[in-house]
């Protein structure tokens, strides 16, 4: 397994793993599969350099088994000392501690990288999530109650907030 900056090649692979989550669960919300064009677009959104990733998880034989990405937290200018992040992993490829290997990757190259803060979104519950995310030092920013409804229940999402300098 090697984890490496994600290439256009990469689309396809990308795209069935978030699209899993998409239909399957609250853990992401938006409610319709995106498209291969939405996520050109997303994943252009993210060069080898800046701070912007989105790095993969190889199998040696081949084939993507996640993903970790650092995004915008907001669009407004001062916040861009700022980043969200997310981890997903192939449904068949969770509890392994692949999580950790594709976030240590991600925070090593946010070192060098002008980042103050990072905030994840969880939709609670999500046990994994959590937990995964406070071994890398994510403490709890606030929750938004019921914040999202998605398959007709109105969902929680824990904010929590890493700092990184
Ligand atoms: C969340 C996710 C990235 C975690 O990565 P992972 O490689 O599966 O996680 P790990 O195997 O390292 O487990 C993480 C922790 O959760 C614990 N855990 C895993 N499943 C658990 C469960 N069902 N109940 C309780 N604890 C659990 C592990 O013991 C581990 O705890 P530790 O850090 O104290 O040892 C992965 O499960 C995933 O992709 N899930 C679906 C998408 C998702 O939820 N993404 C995050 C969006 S916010």
């Amino acid at each position: 397994m090697r984890i490496r900056p994600a290439t256009p090649a990469d689309l396809g692979a990308l795209t069935e793993i978030y699209n899993h989550y998409v239909v399957h669960t609250p853990i992401t919300f938006d409610i319709k599969p995106v498209t291969l064009d939405d996520r050109r677009a997303w994943l252009d959104a993210h060069p080898a350099t800046g701070r912007y990733r989105l790095l993969v998880a190889e199998a040696t034989e081949g084939g993507v088994l996640g993903y970790a990405s650092s995004g915008p937290f907001k669009s407004k200018q001062a916040y861009e000392t700022s980043v969200e992040t997310s981890v997903y992993l192939a449904p068949d490829h969770t509890g392994r501690g692949l999580g950790a290997l594709l976030y240590r990757a991600l925070f090593d190259a946010l070192a060098t990288e002008d980042v103050h803060r990072a905030y994840a979104g969880i939709t609670q519950p999500n046990v994994p999530s959590m937990r995964l995310h406070e071994r890398f030092g994510f403490t709890p920013a606030g929750l938004l109650e019921q914040v999202g409804r998605k398959f007709d229940t109105f969902w929680d999402v824990a904010w929590l907030e890493k700092r990184l300098d």
